[in-house]
């Protein structure tokens, strides 16, 4: 597994911004202690996506969330440098070096308001760790690493939907289910005939549309 030219992979945000988060401030408790910089083995980092994470098994691990699909190396690189160009992805993941392998990820996602002075609220999403290394406090440690992020990048609140019984993993971490103010909603919608759906068929990158 791995990349053979590491050297030349990109990240999708500057890895700097990972070593300095305070978990100090989050109400999670560690036993024992670790942080993003400092995860409690040598052989684990935690850091931003990389381009060539495609061959780490990143989709894989998603994979034990929900439904990938069969996503090919170009609608991997294509998506990434859309998530790159914009600013607004946060895709941070923990990985086993010994085996050059992504072992946890989870999504911080920035949106853009013009309410509360043109604020921005973060978003979390797609929270996983591999199945053969849950219960070691990596689930905690990808949640507050992220959550830390946003707070850092300057987020008013952060949000998540998950399943019921996740509720006390989160609360954990020092997410609230607020009254009167806690249901997701969703609607589905049929992806064949929509303008994106025929883009990434064809594998282009996304049209910038002129507003003028
Ligand atoms: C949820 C998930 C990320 C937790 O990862 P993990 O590495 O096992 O979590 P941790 O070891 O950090 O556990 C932290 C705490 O949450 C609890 N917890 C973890 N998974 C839980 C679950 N599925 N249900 C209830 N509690 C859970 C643990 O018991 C632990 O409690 P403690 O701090 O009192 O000991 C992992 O189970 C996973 O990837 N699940 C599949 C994908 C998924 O459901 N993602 C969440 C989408 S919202």
């Amino acid at each position: 597994m791995g990349a053979s030219h590491p050297e030349q992979e990109l990240s999708l945000y500057d890895r700097s911004l990972l070593l300095d988060l305070d978990f100090s401030r989050s109400p999670a408790k560690f036993s024992p202690p670790i942080s993003a910089a400092n995860p409690g083995e040598p052989w684990m980092k935690v850091r931003p996506l990389q381009s060539g994470d495609f061959h780490r098994g990143f989709l894989q691990i998603l994979s034990q969330l929900t439904s990938v699909g069969d996503v090919s190396l170009a609608q991997y690189l294509n998506r990434f440098a859309q998530m790159r160009a914009s600013g607004d992805y946060y895709v941070t993941v923990i990985v086993d070096s010994r085996y050059d392998k992504i072992i946890g990820s989870a999504t911080l996602v920035l949106e853009h308001k013009f309410i509360h002075g043109c604020s921005v609220r973060g978003r979390l999403e797609d929270v996983v760790v591999d199945d053969t290394y849950r219960g070691k406090q990596l689930g905690k440690l990808i949640v507050v690493t992220v959550s830390l992020l946003a707070q850092r990048l300057g987020c008013y609140k952060m949000s998540l939907d998950c399943k019921d019984k996740l509720i006390p993993f989160y609360k954990s971490i020092g997410y609230v289910l607020e009254p009167g103010n806690s249901n997701t909603m969703n609607i589905r919608y049929e992806q064949s005939n929509s303008i994106s759906a025929n883009r990434t068929a064809a594998n282009e990158p996304p049209e910038i549309i002129d507003p003028s």
